[in-house]
This record gives structure tokens, C-alpha cells and sequence, in this order.
């Protein structure tokens, strides 16, 4: 079977890395793209000189060429500006709005079959500028948001009971803004609703902790993480190329599903070869129902807001 293309368009801290872990894993051919003249090349090399170590017969190749990315079966858009201290994702919306406009187009053009994981924030609205100029089907056209936070809330929850993250379950669902919602009702530790566990002061604590968790890094590294992000959107790439119908929560576009319609928001889909297979429809608290309304209707403003400034 011929080996799987995957583009990587913006070949920065989060794209290289998720380039990093899909090349270990053997999952595909890389190609890392970039604006900046020799860093795709130099990544891409740098990458490719470890094959004999690990073991694994991939190519990957890098450019600042974007119809290099022809023909990619799936693509990662990192492209654009990460945050500084003192920004909020919402910040970025300007100049990332414009190069979303730019890769959606090439994406449509080059790679008319992908899958596309739109990363760059501020998330939401960026997924909607890539369905937009890709004019895709939604099941192809997806952002990764919840699959990070919650592997934020899954972290926090394991060290505060000194427990493997791996007995933890757990879910972050709506915008990827501070006003994301922690689905604790639905969180379990090998099984066990999570209310049982911790009392719920803390859980509060722990959720707002992982609203901030993004935060939290920039204010120590004063640029966005990316260890994290990375795996989160290697998870996502490795369910669609290997058809492994996860269960994860991501950034979909809702035509009905939680009373929205014409609107991305994190909810938990099926994800397989098919691309967003199904949106799982879970029971809400009404809390956690309106926090979720709360956090699509800020999605809303701003996709608005990005309208107004394109
Ligand atoms: N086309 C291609 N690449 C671009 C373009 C463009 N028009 N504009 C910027 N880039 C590249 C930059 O040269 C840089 O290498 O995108 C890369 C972004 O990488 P970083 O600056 O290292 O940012 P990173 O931490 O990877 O975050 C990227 O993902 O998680 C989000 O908030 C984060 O929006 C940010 C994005």
C-alpha cells in the first residue's frame, strides 16, 4: 500500500513537532512547508538523518514551495503567529485570518481529497476561514482544540489523586477560548465519576486551571507550548490515517448537534478513515449547557469579528 502524504503547512514549534512524532511513528511521508527560507529544509533534513536510528523508511522533505504540498492525503495547519504574554488567543485574528485565506486556497487547489487539521488560533474562527476557502464537506475540514485541553484536565486530575493519567477520562468541550467547558460530569477515573473523587472546590480549582493552561506556558516560555499541541493533533492524525474510529473531542461543524447550527465548537466526534465519521451527542448538565451556549456564542462574535477585519 503506498505510504500516506502528510503536510505540514507551518513547520514552527507545533508543526515540527507533530511532524516529529508522525515521522517515529512511521505514520507517512512528512513534508513540513514554511514562509521562512530554510527552516522546512533544515527540519526536514534534520528529521530525515534519524531515520537509520529509528528505524523507520519514510521521506520527508521540506520547502518554502506551497504546491510542494500536492497531493497530501492529510494536512496540519500551523501557519501564522503564536502568542505572547499579555495576548489572548483572540489577539491573533488579523494576521492569522489572512494566511488561513492563503492556505485554504492551495489546500483546495493541491490537495483536493485531504483531511485538514486547522491548529493556528485563534482556533475557531480559523477553522471557519479553512472551510470556508477550501469549500470541503465538514467530516474533512476539522480543529484541534478539546483533545489538548483535555488532555490538560486528564494531567491535573491524575497528579491531584496520584493516579496514571491513562485511568483518567475526560472531556473539554466549546470554543478553545477561557471560556472552554470542562464536561466534569462526564469525567471518570478508572470508571468513576470524577465528583466522587475530588471534592468540588478543587474541581473548580482544577478546571480553571486548565482554562489557563494555555496561558500558563506562555508566561513561562513567553511563546505558546507545543509538546502538547503536538500530540494532541498527532492523535487526530494517526485516528483518520489509520481509520481508528477514536472517540475524541475536536472542533467540528455543527448543523443541529447541541441545539447549533453554522458554527464550529468542540464537541466529541468519531474519528476514522471517513475523517469526522459522527458528532457524539453526550448529556449536559444544564450548567455545563449553558457555559457551552456561552462559549459558542463567543465563538460567533468571533467569526464576526474576523469578517469584519478580512
Ligand atoms: N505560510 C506558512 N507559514 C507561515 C506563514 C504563512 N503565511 N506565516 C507564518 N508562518 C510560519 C512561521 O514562519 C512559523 O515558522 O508559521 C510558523 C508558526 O510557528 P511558531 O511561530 O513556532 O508558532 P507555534 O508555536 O508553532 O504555533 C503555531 O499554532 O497552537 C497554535 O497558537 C498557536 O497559532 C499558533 C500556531
Amino acid at each position: 500500500m503506498a505510504r500516506k502524504k502528510i503536510a505540514f503547512i507551518g513547520a514552527g514549534n507545533v508543526g515540527a513537532t507533530c511532524a516529529h512524532m508522525c515521522f517515529l511513528s512511521g505514520l507517512g511521508d512528512i513534508f513540513l512547508y514554511d514562509v521562512v527560507d530554510g527552516l522546512p529544509q533544515g527540519k526536514a533534513l534534520d528529521m530525515l538523518e534519524a531515520a537509520p536510528v529509528v528505524g523507520v523508511d519514510v521521506r520527508v522533505s521540506g520547502s518554502t514551495n506551497i504546491r510542494d504540498i500536492e497531493g497530501a492525503d492529510c494536512c496540519v495547519i500551523t501557519a501564522g503567529v503564536p502568542r505572547k504574554p499579555g495576548m489572548s488567543r483572540d489577539d491573533l485574528l488579523k494576521v492569522n485570518a489572512g494566511v488561513m485565506s492563503t492556505v485554504g486556497r492551495a489546500i483546495k487547489e493541491l490537495c483536493p481529497n485531504a483531511f485538514v487539521i486547522t491548529v493556528t488560533n485563534p482556533l475557531d474562527a480559523m477553522v471557519t476561514q479553512i472551510k470556508r476557502e477550501t469549500g470541503f464537506p465538514k467530516n474533512r475540514v476539522v480543529g484541534q482544540a478539546g483533545v489538548l485541553d483535555s488532555a490538560r484536565y486528564r494531567t491535573f486530575i491524575a497528579a491531584e489523586l496520584g493516579v496514571s493519567v491513562a485511568s483518567v477520562s475526560a472531556m473539554v468541550l466549546g470554543g478553545h477560548g477561557d471560556d472552554m467547558v470542562p464536561i466534569r460530569s462526564h469525567t471518570t477515573v478508572g470508571g468513576v465519576p470524577v465528583e466522587r473523587l475530588i471534592p468540588p472546590e478543587r474541581l473548580d480549582e482544577i478546571e480553571q486551571r486548565t482554562r489557563q493552561g494555555g496561558g500558563e506556558i506562555v508566561n513561562l516560555m513567553k511563546t505558546s507550548a507545543y509538546y502538547a499541541p503536538a500530540a494532541a493533533i498527532w492523535e487526530m492524525v494517526e485516528a483518520y490515517l489509520l481509520d481508528r474510529k477514536k472517540i475524541l473531542p475536536c472542533a467540528a461543524y455543527l448543523e443541529g448537534e447541541y441545539g447549533v447550527s453554522g458554527c464550529y465548537a468542540g464537541v466529541p466526534v468519531l474519528l476514522g478513515a471517513g475523517g469526522v465519521e459522527k458528532v457524539i451527542e453526550i448529556e449536559l448538565t444544564p450548567a455545563e449547557r449553558s457555559a457551552f451556549e456561552r462559549s459558542v456564542a463567543h465563538v460567533r462574535e468571533l467569526v464576526a469579528a474576523m469578517d469584519k477585519v478580512l
